[in-house]
């Protein structure tokens, strides 16, 4: 038995100096040492041996297995320490190579001022709402104090889905879900897409995007909307900028009023841009008809607001100067990279 042990530990350190890859090695760890291996196999075979002679032999089947898992063990080390080596040798980076030029995207031009009239408004305590771009006739007409056939719904061709359900012509719509929620105070702006029927030229397009504001509260007056898009107009187009109110109508609001600045190209002198005024108009605004305060339970014996609605596309294309509209809508990367 001694002479087998001896035959099989010489050929297993034989055949493991042989062995190439973990595989290889497990195989043989099986073959050997395995429960059906043929060391195990041995020390099966011990209990037919006379009593006096088990315990030296158990001795030297241990140590063989003993010497022989080392082996194996080492062998395992050797192996991954080969391929970790050749691993680093094949993955090596040359760190001094040039990097590749990746083209960076930007924002585009209404994001930009999207962000920037959100960062102005929400610097003074404005929340920012969003409201459905699909609308019922409730909230985009009546409840804005346009009932059917008032006259004022001509001033917006209208896509209806239904009789009833709509696109929203504008984003005043989010005046009255806000007003549903939240009672005053109430410092709200609400920007998003608008639809209206118009054919698409260089200054309209059938989706367009708007900046809608309502102030309410105690005490709110006339004042408090001249100052604060006042400030608006100051912080947008310059700090010379100034503005004019012109008597105006809107159903939901009572008085109206549309707003101009000084024309930030000419600084008011008349130019092309403004058509030779040194106006250009920016939006319309005024205190919040009382019709529409009670059609969302608010008293308007206690409380009173004002509301702004600015076409975003309109003072994107005024602020960068862009001649057309569609160039707004088209995404095309020659005009959008201007921007970045
Ligand atoms: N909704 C109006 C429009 O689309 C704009 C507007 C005017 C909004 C006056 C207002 C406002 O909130 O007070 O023509």
């Amino acid at each position: 038995m001694e002479e087998k042990l001896k035959e099989i530990v010489e050929r297993t350190f034989c055949k493991l100096e042989s062995v190439i890859d973990n595989k290889e090695l497990a195989a043989l760890k099986v073959e050997i040492l395995g429960k059906n291996g043929e060391l195990t196999g041995i020390l099966r075979n011990l209990k037919d041996l006379p009593a006096d002679k088990r315990p030296m032999a158990g001795k030297l089947v241990n140590d063989a297995r003993t010497r022989l898992e080392e082996a194996f063990d080492k062998k395992f080390k050797k192996l991954y320490e080969e391929e970790l080596s050749k691993k680093l040798d094949e993955e090596k980076i040359d760190i001094t190579i040039e990097g590749k030029d990746r083209k960076k995207g930007g924002l585009h031009p209404l994001t930009i001022v999207k962000n920037s009239v959100i960062d102005f408004f929400s610097s003074l305590g404005f929340m920012v709402v969003d409201s459905p771009e699909i609308e019922t006739d409730y909230y985009n007409f009546k409840a804005l104090n346009t009932p059917d056939n008032h006259p004022a719904r001509d001033m917006q061709d209208t896509f209806y889905i239904t009789s009833n359900i709509l696109l929203r012509t504008q984003t005043s719509a989010g005046q009255i879900r806000t007003m549903e929620k939240i009672k005053p105070p109430i410092k709200m702006i609400n920007i998003g897409r608008v639809f209206r029927a118009d054919d698409v030229d260089a200054t309209h397009s059938p989706v367009f995007h708007q900046i809608e504001g309502l102030v309410v509260d105690n005490h709110i007056t006339m004042c408090d909307l001249k100052g604060i898009l006042d400030r608006f107009a100051r912080f947008f187009f310059g700090e010379n900028t100034k503005t004019r109110f012109r008597p105006s109508y809107f159903p939901f609001t009572e008085p109206s009023v549309e707003v101009d600045a000084s024309c930030p190209y000419c600084g008011g002198k008349g130019c092309r841009v403004c058509k030779g005024t040194g106006w250009i108009e920016i939006l319309g605004a005024g205190m919040v008809n009382r019709n529409v305060l009670k059609n969302c339970d608010i008293n308007p014996d206690e409380y009173t607001g004002f509301a702004f609605g600015i076409g975003l596309d309109r003072i994107t294309v005024i602020r960068y100067g862009i001649n057309d509209m569609r160039l707004e809508f088209e995404n095309d990367l020659r005009f959008l990279k201007q921007f970045n």
